[in-house]
């Protein structure tokens, strides 16, 4: 693993490295995937938010807070000229062992900051926000994503880390109350129906394995996301986010540093 951490981290991958950058199936999740309604429209909203967010920009410093296997660092192609990817956990793609609480990071040391699945892990969730706050430079835009309604899914599996669940108002609050930010804004990935979905396609899922072959699993999985994702749409629409009577598995949440 190369040390840690140089201000800005690692050099940005080339485009040949880039080719088979790991878990596509999380920029990409197949439509008879368990995690289809969760994470197809979570990578859709990062797009898309990224586009908004950081048109024109380059030369950017990327932080990836609990990268894992930074599934979404193809996203920064052309905008980043660096990437530092954090976890607590050591892992082939992990550039610097540590705590989100306690970032291995000087101040004001990255244009982009993002947090993806991580938050309802940490111990410390308005201690991870802080850190995130102290490393971003002025300007600096912070992507972070996490569960509204989700089942229990502890990370490590082995350990008890899966310790908080937010509604889109509680999550955008403790951002808020985080530091100084212009731009707040919140992207449930599904509402009701396409939460209840998810929950439903996890227990097909496990109901599936236990059938002979794959490919029953398959299209069941395929025929609870794409009804659920076809209901979501329609149906009720009076009860989305942020209305009351809404619900979602899970949201991403951008925000932009004040300059000083
Ligand atoms: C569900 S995975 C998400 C990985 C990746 N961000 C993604 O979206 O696929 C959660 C990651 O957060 C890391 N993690 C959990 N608690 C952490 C903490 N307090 N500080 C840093 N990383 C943490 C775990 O080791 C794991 O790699």
């Amino acid at each position: 693993m190369p040390e840690p951490t140089e201000p800005g981290g690692s050099p940005f991958p080339t485009p040949t490295e880039l080719k088979d950058w790991p878990e596509a199936d999380r920029r990409h999740p197949a439509r008879s995937d368990r995690h289809y309604l969760a994470l197809g429209s979570l990578a859709d909203s990062l797009r898309h938010e990224i586009d908004r967010k950081l048109a024109g920009r380059s030369g950017l410093r990327v932080l990836d807070i609990g990268c894992g296997n930074k599934p979404y660092l193809p996203f920064f192609a052309g905008l980043a000229t660096s990437y530092l990817g954090v976890d607590a956990v050591d892992g082939p793609r992990v550039d610097a062992i540590g705590v989100a609480e306690d970032l291995p990071c000087e101040d004001s040391s990255f244009d982009v900051v993002l947090c993806t699945q991580v938050l309802e892990h940490v111990d410390d969730p308005t201690r991870v926000l802080a850190e995130i706050y102290r490393v971003l430079a002025p300007g600096g835009v912070l992507f972070l994503s996490t569960h509204g309604v989700f089942l229990y899914h502890p990370d490590p599996p082995t350990s008890d880390r899966d310790y908080w669940r937010w509604t889109h108002a509680g999550l955008m609050r403790i951002v808020r109350q985080s530091g100084d930010y212009s731009g707040l804004s919140l992207e449930p990935q599904g509402n009701v129906v396409a939460c209840l979905g998810y929950i439903t396609a996890q227990f097909v899922d496990e109901l599936g394995q236990k059938l002979p072959g794959n490919l029953i699993r398959k299209v069941m999985l395929r025929a609870v996301n794409e009804i659920s994702s076809w209901l979501d749409a329609r149906f009720p629409l009076g009860a989305r986010v942020p209305a009351g009577g809404s619900l979602s598995a899970n949201y991403l949440v951008t925000a932009e540093k004040n300059s000083a």
